[in-house]
């Protein structure tokens, strides 16, 4: 089949470098540079199995619109930020009005973006507003940044949200290797997306709310969890308690249906909660260090830029608002990220501009082991749960203060070797 793909972000190369295994894929995106670096063998973002999968399949990436009207079927995949709190689809109709111009004949497109219930809609009017009548399909993503190419090759599920039957067969011809569709009607669709981000972005509000609860009766949190787990209706995955979630999706996603139920007049008072917690929990961080040092002048070390491991992306990461917290407290901060440091510069000198806090002091270690950059500092922050800090051994970590917020060092240990260490929900109780 012939495939396009708009939008060469994290979710439409991983779609298109997947699909062009089987079919003939087409990626557009609109920047030049990111066009380039592909054409060149390079990939834009760091994301494991990308790069080699791309390699692997029948694909070409391009600034241009003309394989759209060769196309059996095109993926929307660009990007749904959030503005003043809602969900933007300015990126998803500007695209439905490029394929309305690029195309002479009927075309199913497939909304993969996550917008919220409606849109789809919304893009049918684009699509067809000439005289060709397209069809729009909603196949909402749910794949992970760090481990996207092995979600996307093997989902738990394929959900369809589709006007006509045609529809279900062909997206069913398009992901030939799955045999996990759930077939629905395009709003359907378009709110389970948001319904599963909701769910998943409660859970660690609730277990954070449950952890900072530990922390002040003196409870184990790792033992309480151990409990909840025991009743399978409860379950005890995606319950790690820390500095909250971050990442491109659920900020934006948990809020956009909070303001979009306020629009509908459906307010959303336990997603509020949700929201404000999360909002709350990284300071959590600094109110630990704080028991153990002065701020201002201080030397902290940081471990972990990006919002989770195995990714370079930094949006709404918790560790860069612990990062630009400890610079507008005047600390001296140098950070260890395994690949998100050229994102934080980037980051950093944009909001320096804004507030006039300097970044003239910000150290940035990617190579040198991480235990080594911590030298010369009086506490460490533990931000991110990348694989090489989990292997780290407290005796080579110089700082006598740490704030272990992911919980990734063994505790009991560093107590024993003297060390002032925090965590979260006390899980070295015992
Ligand atoms: P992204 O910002 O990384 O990528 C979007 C890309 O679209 C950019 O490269 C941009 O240049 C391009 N673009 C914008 N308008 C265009 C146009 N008219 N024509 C061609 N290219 C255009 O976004 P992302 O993280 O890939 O997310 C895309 C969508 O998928 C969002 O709705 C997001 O909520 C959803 N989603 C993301 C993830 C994830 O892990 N990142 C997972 C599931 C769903
Ligand atoms: C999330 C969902 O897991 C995907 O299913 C979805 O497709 C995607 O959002 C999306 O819509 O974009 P992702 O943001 O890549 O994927 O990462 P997660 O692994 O879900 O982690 C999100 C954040 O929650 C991270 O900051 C992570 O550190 C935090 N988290 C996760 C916790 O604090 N505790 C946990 O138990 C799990």
């Amino acid at each position: 089949m012939k495939i396009s793909v708009i939008g060469a972000g994290y979710v439409g190369l991983v779609t298109s470098a997947c699909l062009s295994l089987d079919h003939e894929v087409t990626c557009i995106d609109v920047d030049p540079r990111k066009v380039a670096e592909l054409n060149a063998g390079g990939c834009p973002i760091y994301e494991p199995r990308l790069r080699e999968t791309i390699d692997k399949g029948n694909i070409e990436f391009t600034q241009d619109l003309g394989s759209l009207d060769r196309s059996d079927v095109i993926f929307i995949c660009v990007g749904t930020p959030c503005y003043k709190g809602q969900c933007d689809i300015r990126q998803v109709l500007a695209a439905a009005d490029d394929i309305y111009r690029s195309t002479k004949s009927s075309k199913t497109v497939v909304i993969k973006s996550t917008v919220v219930p409606g849109t789809n809609d919304k893009v049918l009017d684009v699509l067809n507003a000439g005289v060709i009548c397209h069809k729009c399909v909603s196949n909402p993503e749910f794949l992970r940044e760090g481990s996207a190419v092995e979600d996307f090759l093997h989902p738990d599920r394929v959900v369809i949200g589709a006007r006509e039957s045609e529809s279900y067969d062909l997206l069913e011809q398009v992901y030939l290797w799955h045999d996990c569709f759930i077939h629905m009607d395009v709003v359907s669709a378009e709110m389970a997306k948001y319904a599963c981000n909701c769910a998943l972005a409660t859970k660690i509000s609730f277990i954070n709310e449950i952890s900072n609860l530990c922390e002040v009766t003196g409870a184990n949190v790792n033992k309480v969890r151990k409990v909840m787990g025991t009743d399978p209706r409860i379950g005890s995955s995606f319950y790690e308690q820390g500095i909250g979630y971050g990442g491109s999706c659920f900020p934006k996603d948990v809020e956009a249906l909070i303001e979009h139920g306020r629009w509908l007049g459906c307010p959303t008072p336990l997603l509020e909660s949700v929201c404000d917690v999360n909002d709350n929990q990284y300071t959590g961080c600094l109110t630990k260090l704080e028991k153990y040092l002065w701020l201002k002048d201080s030397r902290v070390a940081v471990w972990g830029v990006s919002f989770k491991p195995e990714t370079d992306d930094i949006r709404h990461s918790p560790a860069v608002e612990i990062i630009k917290e400890l610079l507008g407290s005047g600390a001296n901060v140098r950070v260890h990220d395994v690949v998100a440091n050229p994102n934080l510069y980037a980051e950093l000198r944009s909001w320096s501009k804004k507030t006039g806090i300097s970044i003239a002091t910000v150290e940035y270690y990617e190579e040198t082991d991480p235990c080594e950059m911590t030298k010369g500092s009086d506490a460490l922050v533990i931000a991110t749960a990348w694989r090489q800090y989990t292997k780290a051994k407290v005796s080579e970590i110089e700082p006598q203060v740490i704030v272990d917020c992911r919980g990734v060092l063994n505790g009991r240990e560093a107590i024993k070797q003297g060390k002032c260490y925090a965590c979260f929900g006390n899980p070295n109780n015992s």
